[in-house]
């Protein structure tokens, strides 16, 4: 049942050109595909062709133009398989599909009242037969006939070239002259409206650009269009990478298995991810829609023109492009506040994966479904590697790095090992050792110890690695780990300093890289008790552990010269804190409520950057930082200190509210996004400390003009804990906008994710409510994933029914939709770090759902690899 890199062989044939017909008929279509192929050089003579294929109705198979009787090929299951074949052949193929039945949600399928195809990863031989790998790369024709009228809109890759009317239907005719493996193709037929645009490169040329919607959403399509020109001029400007078609589309859609696709010149995007206006949109969402237009559109460099040889090097393509929408972002906003939320993410939902059942190297071994591995640890953990390359490089380096990658490798699928070979030669440096962070899976711990010497000046720090065993992992080697650091100084200065050995340190980025399991490191010319800053700008994704006080964490709060470690010291703190309020009352003491006090007055900071310091950790990442998580004690420790925090520091919480507060119209723009967040901190703070502050966000709630103020405004009073308030609240809130899915979807959420109101009981109320859908992914995400990822106290309580209630979801979806059954059992697979009375219920309903027959192989791998 498993698949194994190890087992990789060249393809023995391949498809120079693929020529596609869809007949899009009222309730089934008929694909017709030509393909031109030829035996590789290195296949065995007579190694027969097997294509991939899943639930076609086969119709007929032709080679060279002579229909071949059934006796000449063999169906099975999921192939297709002709034994005797020419060196070099037309092979015709004609079969029927069902894209109204489909709910997968891959392949070809409806949503709403469009066709759209999701062909990635394993998706297109759900279309026709075909070699369904991403090293067979092909030039695609594609021609759509369809009811002129129902559906005036028909799309494919790359360049119209030809349209005809035939009585009463459509041909459109689609030319898309680059090479590319099948998981890339598109088609997209409906009745919709677009906006455009365009865009000059820096060669000059002009490229049209188009997003398409259903009617309703037209006037939420200009943000999009506005990054999309922003990463095209970006991408040149960094990478020196042009766009490379004269047309370039997105079209959004409502039912949708992930955020977005990079289909060549044709990206499809969940409607989430791509729609905005002022009035529906959070500054959030404004900033999650910019950065996915980017990286989809990145990905035609980096995935379409260089692709995958296969599955296994998938973060190839996507940690690069994380790493390069991630980098585009801190461009566009504060670079601080990006990797804050970046570190986030992996300390919370990465590192989780890493000390779990389906932990994984960057670059996995083995896999059941690949649709299983699009994960924090194949996306973010491979930006950070990514990023660490480039620690270890400077940007210089990295650029000749990725220049001479997409040089040499433009046109080929290829592997990990073949960017990092460029990265190397262009360098002339040796990554060797560097690579074992791409195969070794699990988050290595680093600790330190220090010891200052005042006579002769010096600091000796030792440092030591270990990486824990992950599932099929153990006795891993030490790995090449960059430590940004500085030493500060009593007047928050960083000094400077000599190191010894000099070999083990770049003084241009104050980088000390540790390559052995125990390493000692002379400091020179440390001429008082330094406060150590380590990991600065979170430079690896590891777990530090290094003693310091709460006295040298606040000092490192304040007077950090790295934003991040600012941040982090805060965070820290922060966790000391909870872990002493576990059963009792908390108090600030007074230099950290003065500490505090002056962030938020200092009107020279980043406000986006305080509103972060000033963020308690979430429970997840409690959780995380934790031994035994115990979700109950979590949750009561962490609204002691929330409390404290927002008793003790009310008044200047409210001034700072009242500071940042503007009468101007809403501007989805960076510096406005920041004040706002700020804001909006300061009044769910206010909320806690006081009634006048549920006061103030009634207010805010009324006389918003946009969703950042509205939402925020009704998150606050929903977490108030005022029941009455919030309800009327949700009320108004559902009558102004049951229309709107996107935001009906975001009121589910806000209930859903919510410690006050989130109970199962209330969770099941709202899968009976005329807003909710099974079908549609966003709606099961809104309401299951808010759940058993945020109302942690409720999804863990003590009766189980929060674990009940996700696998009877899980259970639901199981057959209809495998890939989003399998992402919503995530939080059940993390049970052996509960409690063990919560441990052994979740544990239950994993049991539950494994005895059930027909698991897709989805949910099957997730289940059993967590029972294990
Ligand atoms: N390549 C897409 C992106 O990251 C994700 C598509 C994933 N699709 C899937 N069925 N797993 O931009
Ligand atoms: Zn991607």
């Amino acid at each position: 049942k498993a698949i194994y890199l190890n087992d990789y062989r060249e393809p023995d044939f391949r498809i120079d050109t693929t020529e596609l017909t869809f007949a899009l008929e009222e309730d089934s279509t008929l694909v017709s595909s030509k393909l031109v192929m030829q035996r590789n050089q290195n296949a065995e003579n007579n190694a027969a062709l097997v294509l991939h294929g899943q639930e076609l109705e086969l119709l007929s198979v032709s080679v060279d133009g002579k229909l071949l009787a059934p006796e000449q090929y063999e169906v099975g299951e999921e192939t297709l398989t002709i034994a005797t074949l020419p060196e070099r052949f037309v092979l015709e193929i004609q079969n029927r599909i069902y894209p109204h039945k489909n709910t997968a949600l891959e392949g070809l399928y409806r949503s709403g009242g469009m066709y759209c195809t999701q062909c990635e990863a394993e998706g297109f031989r759900r279309i026709t037969y075909y070699l369904d790998r991403p090293d067979v790369m092909s030039v695609f024709t594609t021609h759509i006939i369809a009811d002129a009228e129902k559906y005036p809109v028909m799309l494919s890759n790359g360049n119209l070239i030809d349209e005809q009317q035939l009585d009463g239907k459509r041909k459109v005719s689609w030319h898309d002259p680059h090479k590319k493996p099948a998981y890339l193709f598109a088609l997209v037929a409906g009745d919709l409206l677009c906006s455009s645009d365009e865009f000059v490169t820096m060669s000059g040329r002009k490229v049209d650009l188009r997003i398409f919607v259903e009617p309703q959403n037209i006037d939420k399509t200009e943000y999009a269009l506005d990054a999309l020109k922003r990463s095209m001029r970006w991408d040149e400007e960094v990478y020196g990478r042009e766009y490379d078609l004269d047309i370039f589309m997105i079209v959004a859609v409502d039912d949708f298995n992930m955020g977005a696709m990079e289909n060549k010149g044709l990206n499809i995007f969940n409607s989430s991810c791509v729609l905005a206006n002022p009035a529906t949109a959070t500054d959030a969402a404004y900033q999650r829609i910019e950065a996915i237009v980017a990286h989809e559109y990145f990905h035609n460099w980096s995935g379409n023109r260089v692709t995958c040889r296969d599955w296994f090097q998938l973060s190839l393509k996507e940690g690069f492009t994380v790493f390069r929408d991630a980098s585009f972002s801190a461009d566009m906003h504060s670079a601080t506040v990006k990797r804050i939320e970046d570190a986030n993410i992996m300390r919370t939902v990465q590192f989780a994966e890493d000390g779990g059942p389906m932990a994984h190297p960057v670059q996995p071994d083995s896999f059941i479904e690949i649709s299983n591995f699009y994960t924090v640890t194949i996306y973010e953990k491979g930006a950070e590697v990514v990023g660490m390359i480039r620690k270890i490089l400077g940007t210089e380096g990295f650029r000749k790095g990725s220049d001479l990658y997409f040089e040499r490798h433009d046109g080929q699928a290829v592997t990990i090992y073949d960017f990092v070979a460029a990265m190397e030669d262009a360098n002339g440096v040796d990554l060797t050792l560097f690579k074992r962070w791409y195969k070794q899976a699990g988050t290595p711990r680093v600790s330190a110890e220090s010891v200052y010497d005042a006579a002769a000046q010096t600091l000796t720090l030792t440092l030591r690695q270990m990486c824990p065993d992950t599932p099929g992992q153990t006795g891993k080697l030490p790995m090449w780990i960059p430590v940004q650091l500085g030493l500060i100084g009593g007047d928050g200065q960083d000094m400077a300093v000599n190191v010894e050995p000099a070999s083990a340190w770049t003084a241009d980025s104050q980088v000390l890289h540790l390559t052995e399991a125990e390493q000692t490191f002379v400091f020179h010319g440390v001429t008082e008790q330094p406060v150590l800053s380590l990991f600065r700008d979170f430079s690896a994704p590891v777990k530090v552990e290094c003693e310091q006080s709460n006295e040298e964490l606040l000092f490192l709060l304040q007077n950090d010269s790295d934003g991040f470690n600012r941040w982090d010291a805060g965070q820290r703190l922060m966790l000391n804190w909870i872990r002493s309020a576990a059963d009792s009352q908390f108090e600030l003491t007074d230099d950290a409520r003065n500490a505090f006090a002056s962030l938020l007055a200092d009107e020279s900071l980043d406000p986006a950057m305080v509103s972060y310091l000033l963020t308690l950790p979430s429970e997840a990442y409690i959780a995380e930082f934790s031994d035994v998580v115990d979700p109950a004690a979590i949750h009561k420790a962490r609204k002691a200190v929330q409390l404290a925090l927002a008793e003790s520091l009310q008044a200047e919480f409210i001034a700072c509210y009242q500071r940042l507060r503007s009468d101007a119209s809403y501007q989805p723009v960076a510096a406005d996004m920041a004040a706002r967040s700020l804001k909006n901190l300061a009044l769910s703070y206010w909320v806690k400390a006081d009634a006048s502050g549920l006061q103030q966000a009634e207010r805010q709630y009324t006389a918003a003009d946009n969703m950042t103020d509205q939402m925020a405004a009704l998150v606050a009073t929903v977490n108030s804990g005022d029941r009455a308030q919030a309800q009327t609240l949700l009320d108004r809130f559902y009558a102004q906008w049951s229309g709107d899915a996107l935001v009906v979807n975001q009121w589910l959420s806000v209930q859903a994710g919510s410690a006050e109101m989130g109970t199962a009981d209330y969770i099941r109320s709202l899968l009976q409510h005329p807003a909710f859908d099974w079908r549609n992914p966003n709606k099961v995400r809104s309401v299951i994933g808010a759940f058993a990822n945020q109302a942690l106290v409720h999804f863990h309580a003590t009766d189980g029914s929060g674990y009940e209630l996700l696998a009877d979801a899980v259970l639901r979806l199981n057959e209809a939709n495998p890939q989003i059954a399998s992402r919503l059992l995530g939080p059940l697979t993390k049970w052996k770090r509960l409690v063990p009375a919560q441990s052994q219920l979740m544990k239950a309903q994993l049991e539950r759902i494994m005895a059930q027959g027909n698991l897709s192989k989805d949910v099957y791998e997730v289940v059993s690899k967590s029972l294990i």
